[in-house]
């Protein structure tokens, strides 16, 4: 078997400190999400968590990492200028790819440019931000999917809509026959019944027809804050749906653990591809960041 990549995976960061508040930009939304952030998560989620983590898939020298969105929490300019701030330290825009998530789309911003600020990872001009968006990365193809929209208070639903489906149903069979190792990042769950009505894709029966049709080598997302591996029968072979965890938190919150992140190894082998995953994390708050767990993908088995 040879190693061929090794991609990172992190989600949900969710950067603090929450700055930059002015009155144009307070509304109902950001009201509610403000108070719940001083109530909540405040003590969950930290930058320097975060930053350990980082620190950590840096020494490990993964050849890419990927962001599946949240890297903010109530979409205000300041948050979005320290976000690309802190992108910087995690590597140059080709070495790292994000993703929007809910909160990094979160409400009504008049003629800011909000996420346009972190095009370059995101593979797109400024003018131009488009999804879904193919990077080409060694022997990878990533398919970054928005399924941020702006939502009412209380909901943090995601949609991907029927122009993103249609053109990534297109790069997935054009990248397919090509026989490119294709991953897919995506923010929300992508299948239903994954997390609640509210938090939920909504088009995520679409998402599923055409993942049904054209496969994937792997799709990768984040928004529940907890881990999660799945399979998703294809036509053309089993694909794996991996959660990502938050990957800043310093306090288990419910259901959601500290602080981890996935790391896949790909290996070409005589029967095909595999890939390695690796879960590292933390086990204590104040803990080292170490190997939680480790196991093989195989689609074909
Ligand atoms: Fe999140
Ligand atoms: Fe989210």
């Amino acid at each position: 078997m040879t190693e061929i990549f090794t991609l990172a995976h992190f989600s949900d960061v969710h950067l603090s400190p929450v700055a930059g508040f002015d009155w144009r930009y307070w509304n109902a939304k950001r009201l509610l999400g403000y108070l719940n952030w001083q109530r909540k998560r405040r003590h969950v989620h930290f930058a320097t968590v975060a930053d350990r983590l980082i620190a950590d898939a840096q020494k490990l020298r993964a050849d890419h990492i990927a962001i599946t969105g949240d890297l903010v929490n109530l979409g205000l300019p300041a948050e979005y200028e320290a976000a690309l701030a802190w992108l910087h330290s995690v590597g140059p825009p080709d070495e790292v790819t994000v993703v929007p998530g809910n909160h990094d789309i979160y409400s009504h911003l008049r003629d800011d440019r909000g996420i346009a600020r972190w095009a370059a990872y995101m593979d797109a001009e400024e003018e131009t931000l488009a999804f879904p968006f193919v990077r080409r990365i060694g022997p990878l193809a990533l398919i970054g999917l928005n399924s941020a929209v702006e939502t009412p208070p209380f909901v943090a639903s995601g949609l991907l809509g029927a122009r993103q489906l249609e053109i990534a149903r297109e790069q997935l069979a054009r990248l397919g026959e090509e026989g490119v190792i294709r991953v897919v990042l995506i923010h929300h769950p992508p299948l239903a019944g994954m997390t609640t009505p509210r938090r939920e894709l909504k088009d995520a029966a679409h998402f599923a027809h055409l993942l049904e049709r054209e496969g994937a080598e792997l799709v990768i997302y984040g928004h529940n804050h907890r881990p999660a591996v799945d399979w998703f029968p294809s036509r053309v072979k089993p694909v794996p749906l991996i959660a990502a965890a938050s990957a800043s938190a310093g306090a288990a919150y419910g259901e959601e653990p500290l602080a981890r992140y996935n790391v896949f190894t790909f290996f070409k082998s005589a029967s095909g591809l595999r890939i390695r995953h690796v879960v590292r994390g933390l086990e204590k708050p104040e803990g080292p960041v170490a190997k939680l767990s480790e196991e093989v993908l195989d689609a074909t088995a």
